[in-house]
This record gives C-alpha cells, structure tokens and sequence, in this order.
C-alpha cells in the first residue's frame, strides 16, 4: 500500500516555506498531516509545491520494502540538484527509513540536516529552529511512550475523510517485517483522546473518520483506570458523534478480530463502511506459520463467513506477499485458491522482500526471481479479474457516494467514494462537497467508476443500504 503524496496547499506566509514529499501507508500521510499543522502553528511556515520554493524540505520516508528505501537516497540525490546545493535550505529525513537508519542517512546524503523518527515528529519544530541556530546537524529517532498525540496542533479544517490514528506500533514481529523495529511497541491512545479528536474533526469538516494504527483490532486505549476500550466500543462511540456519517478502520489482523468486531458489522451500524481490509498475506498454512502469523486459512475463512452472514457480500480487500522463502508451486496454488474462494475486492500484492534484521531474512530462499515475479503476474491477473467484476456489477446499480472534493481532470466533475472504497467522478457542483448523495453507476474506467447524480443527501441516508444489497449479488 505504499503510496507518494506532496503537500499541495501553497500560500504565502512568514516564516519561510516547509515542503513534505510523504512514503508509505496511511500513517505516514497522517504523521505528514501533523507535521504540517505543527510547522504552521509553531514555526509560523506555510506548505508549498516545489522543493525550489522550500526552506524546509522534509521526506517522509517508507521502509517497508527494498525499493521503498532505495528510493529515498536517490531522491535526496535529486532534490539536492533542483535547490542548487543552496547551504541555508534544511532538508529532513522523517519516518521509517529515518528511524532506522539515521547513519546510513548522513553517510550516503551528507547534505541531509535533520533525520527525525515517526515517535518524535512533535519535536520537528525544536530541531529545525535548533539546527537553524546552531548551523548543525540534528536527530532524534527515539520511542518517547505516546507523548507525541498530546503535543501535537489539532487542525483547523479536516478533510471530508480524515484519519484518526488510534495506535502507534506492533507487537506482532511477522518474520518478514520491518515495522516493529521502526515504529516501536505497539501503543493505544487513551478512549477519550480519541474520541475527542473525532469531535474535533466532525467540527471542523470531517464525515468521514478513518481509524489507523498497524493493528487497530488490538485497540485497548483506557476508559478509566479500571476499564479498558476496544475498537467495537470506539465505532460504536464515534458513530453517535453529529455530523459523522461513515466510519472505516485499517489495519485489522485476522488473529485478534474478535465477535465484538463481528458484531460491530451488524446491518443496523450503517455508519460502519460496508468493506473491510483484512491482510491475509498467502492462502497457506505452512507459509503463514513461518511468516508468523498466528492464524490458520480456516480461521481466516470463519472471520469472513461470519461476516457474510451479518452483510451478506460484504467486499473484502487484502494484502498479499509471493516468494516468501520456501514458498512452493503449491503454496502458491493455495493462495490461488483462496483469491477464488474469497473473490477480494481491490487488493495489493508484493514479491517477498528481505528487510534487514528481520527473522525471515536469515532463512535460505530458493525460489528464484523470475519464478517469483511469474506468481506475482499470475496472481494480480486473477485479483483484477475479481475486482473488475465487482466493479461490473456496480454499473447500473445507484449507491452511496461521499463526495470528497472536485475530479482531478475536471472542476466541473465530483469525485468521492462508494462505501466499498471506489472512486466515483459524476458531473456535479461544489454545492455537494463533504455530502453523502445517491450516484447510479454508468461506466467501469480503468481505475474508478463514472456516475450519474439521482439525489441529494437526505435521500441518500434514507436508503443507506441498497448499495450494499447489490453488492451481495457479486460475492
Ligand atoms: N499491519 C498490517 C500491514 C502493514 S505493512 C498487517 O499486518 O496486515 C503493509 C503490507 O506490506 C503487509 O500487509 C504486507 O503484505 C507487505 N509487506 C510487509 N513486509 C513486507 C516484506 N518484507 N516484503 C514484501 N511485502 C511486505
Ligand atoms: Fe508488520 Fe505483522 Fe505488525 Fe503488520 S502485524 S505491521 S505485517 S509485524
Ligand atoms: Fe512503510 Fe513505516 Fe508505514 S515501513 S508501510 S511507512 S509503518
């Protein structure tokens, strides 16, 4: 899921220009998002589009996969060209990258000022007014518990979808996987912080929350000194929250998704997205256990049954990894299997890649290359095959889209999202923006669906669900 976003707003204010070019997943842009309203309220800097323009260049980094971090250094590389060596601009290394390889960092990009981790980026302001004054290098790459949420600036507008992060770090240690070693342990924010920031964001414009963390059904943030939250109560809480109207949640991990979670799907939580995202990384029980994922395909398949059962249809999105060492034809074959069984809505799919320091790096791997890059062929042929058909079935259906801002190619086109997480354009005013309306689907293009407008909001919340019956047909 690893994807690049700059910031885009350009204004004009004192302080000089910060400009955030983000990596990786959702937390990332988030931690971007905070960066940005930090380096606004407490270095009075406004955001710009062009690294030329910056006094302040940050590159928030992804360390997920080889080429994720390769492509950090030749950035660098790149930028350190386009402002022309100039000595007084700072450029910043954040995220997960940052957080590992802070010495990496200043050996091969000397230039690089400020290496920064995702615990400390409420510090951001200090180190850049430390490393202005000072003329010298700056870093901090520590775990401070989870002092971050409670220094960081609240925003003063939301995006229609914001994202809450709920969780800070992973317990898990698959054995492939970096994340544990860059984000630290995993963390849960206090209940009523959480909630209280869902307030915020509903005030100022969200109707859309998005609850992030690396494994969000592990959520145990405190109520009170005795009690203990999860992430069914903290749905059901921010459902009854005025002015938000859709609640998603990512990342849920098959081992903890408990009947709390499965009953959060009942048909009368219409507020809870109808869709869920649960990585199942290889339809084999051999390659999960060496994975170490502590969940067997049968137990995956029960997670989804019962959920049919409360949303007959409900689309399922996944992640999924080829070439893990040992992985056989037949591994592979079981994951086949299981994209048949499950019929995933949109997913993603990687090659297996070695990351430093982890167990499954030690282990002997003998599928070649080029064997591996025919499964992951094979397998996102079969996965386009399942979404396209969703996406087909859609066509002629009228669903419920939020309409998130005007198309990229046209101001005369909205864009928003169906429940199920696809990309709507329909011809519309700015009259309906951060409105739930009724689209009727009229083409499948090639990443999104086009649409036509039938009604305005009061009568798309009055018939929440047809959408999700329609879908129920193509499952
Ligand atoms: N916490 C989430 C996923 C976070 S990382 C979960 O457990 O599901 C996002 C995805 O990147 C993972 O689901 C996995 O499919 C992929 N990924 C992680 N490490 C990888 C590696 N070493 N090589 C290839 N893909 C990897
Ligand atoms: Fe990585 Fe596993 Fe944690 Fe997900 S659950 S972040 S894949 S270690
Ligand atoms: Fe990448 Fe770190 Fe997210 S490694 S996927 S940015 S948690």
């Amino acid at each position: 899921m690893t994807m690049t976003t700059a910031s885009t707003q350009q204004t004009t204010n004192t302080a000089g220009l910060y400009y955030i070019k983000t990596h990786g997943c959702q937390m990332n842009e988030e931690d971007s998002n905070k960066m940005g309203n930090l380096l606004q309220e407490q270095c009075q800097m406004s955001p710009c589009t062009s690294v030329q323009d910056a006094d302040l260049i940050i590159l928030n980094t992804c360390s997920i996969r080889e080429k994720a971090q390769e492509k950090v250094f030749s950035e660098l590389g790149r930028w350190r060209k386009e402002i022309k060596c100039k000595d007084d601009v700072v450029i910043a290394v954040a995220g997960c990258v940052a957080s590992q390889e802070a010495d990496e960092i200043f050996k091969r990009a000397p230039f690089v000022k400020i290496v920064i981790g995702p615990q400390t980026i409420h510090r951001l302001g200090d180190l850049y007014r430390q490393c202005k004054s000072s003329k010298k290098r700056q870093i901090d790459v520590s775990f401070p518990a989870i002092e971050k949420f409670d220094h960081l600036p609240q925003n003063t507008e939301s995006a229609v979808s914001s994202f809450l992060t709920i969780m800070e770090g992973c317990n898990k240690f698959c054995s492939y996987c970096i994340v544990p070693y860059t984000r630290g342990e995993e963390i849960s924010r206090d209940f009523k912080n959480v909630i209280e920031e869902a307030k915020h964001l509903a005030r100022t414009g969200a109707r859309e929350i998005v609850l992030l963390g690396q494994n969000v059904n592990d959520y145990y943030g405190k109520i009170d000194e005795t009690i203990d939250g999860n992430l069914a109560l903290l749905i059901q809480t921010i459902s009854q929250i005025p002015g938000i109207e859709r609640i998603r949640f990512t990342t849920s991990h098959p081992q903890a998704f408990d009947d709390t979670l499965i009953d959060a799907y009942d048909a009368r939580n219409t507020k809870l997205c109808n869709h869920l995202h649960l990585p199942v990384q290889s339809g084999s029980n051999r390659i999960l256990k060496n994975m170490k994922r502590d969940y067997t395909i049968e137990k995956y398949l029960e997670i989804i049954d019962q959920l049919r059962c409360k949303r007959p249809g409900l689309p399922i999105s996944t992640d999924i990894i080829v070439g893990f060492p040992g992985e056989t034809e037949d591994d592979f074959q079981q994951t086949m299997a299981l994209v048949d069984r499950v019929k995933f809505d949109s997913s993603f799919s990687f090659i297996y890649s070695p990351r430093p320091g982890t167990p499954a790096s030690e282990l002997v791997d003998e599928v070649p290359l080029e064997e591996k890059k025919s499964r992951l062929a094979r397998l996102q042929t079969r996965l386009k095959y399942y979404a396209d058909q969703i996406a087909l079935s859609m066509v002629g259906q009228t669903v419920t889209v939020l309409v998130e801002g005007m198309s990229k190619k046209s101001n005369r086109q909205l864009s928003g999202r169906t429940e199920n997480n696809r990309i709507v354009n329909f011809p519309g005013d700015a009259s309906f923006l951060g409105q739930i309306v009724h689209v009727t689907i009229t083409e499948k293009c090639q990443n999104s669906l086009r649409g036509r407008l039938v009604s305005g909001a009061d009568q798309a919340q009055a018939n929440h669900s047809t959408d999700r019956q329609s879908l129920a047909a193509a499952t």
